[in-house]
């Protein structure tokens, strides 16, 4: 591919990561707010700082670029973010839904971690040292984001699928009580 091409592409990705990074601002405190879990809760405030820092350096790299970073909406993220929502209107039994909106978040994060790696590659082959770096660092933030995220729904899940047991185990137990009465009566 010629260089210019290639410089295209990249700055198109890089507006498309603005506008996904942007509706992050919106969507990541409407997720703190449905979180159950204070961890999850934590988890989600963290990483609203954080993403407040990857708009500052997008911002930076345009900035350099002398490209302006506006003009694009990210779709993917788009969709990712009404998914998130849906889940959140659709589950109110609290473990089931910090385990869906880990599910969403994950899946932000892996979208995010694909756009990150291309536009640092991209940027490494034009040889903007400068916004490689700086695209590497919010690359590992969003990988740590996403193992914290698994280390957490590992305890999650398994609240939500005991918070299932509990409620067969009582079922039982009504109806074992039941016949521990007719049999007192008998
Ligand atoms: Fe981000």
């Amino acid at each position: 591919m010629e260089q210019n091409s290639l410089r295209e592409l990249y700055i198109e990705e890089l507006k498309d990561l603005y506008s996904a990074e942007n509706q992050l601002l919106k969507a990541i405190p409407k997720m703190a707010k449905a979180s159950e879990s204070d961890e999850l809760r934590k988890g989600f405030e963290q990483h609203l700082e954080q993403t407040r820092g990857h708009v500052n350096r997008l911002e930076k790299i345009f900035g350099n670029l002398g490209e302006s970073p506006k003009g694009k909406k990210c779709k993917g993220m788009e969709g990712l973010i009404s998914e998130g929502g849906e889940m959140i209107e659709e589950h109110d039994e609290s473990e089931m839904r910090d385990a869906g909106l880990i599910s969403a978040a994950q899946r932000v994060e892996h979208y995010e971690i694909a756009g990150y790696g291309c536009v640092k590659t991209y940027a490494t082959l034009l040889g903007d040292d400068q916004a490689a770096s700086l695209l590497e660092q919010t690359l590992q933030e969003e990988k740590d984001t996403d193992q914290k995220l698994t280390q957490l729904a590992e305890s999650i899940n398994v609240d939500a699928a005991s918070g299932e047991e509990l409620e067969d185990e009582s079922e039982t137990s009504r109806s074992a009580g039941r016949g521990r009465s007719k049999a007192a009566r008998a």
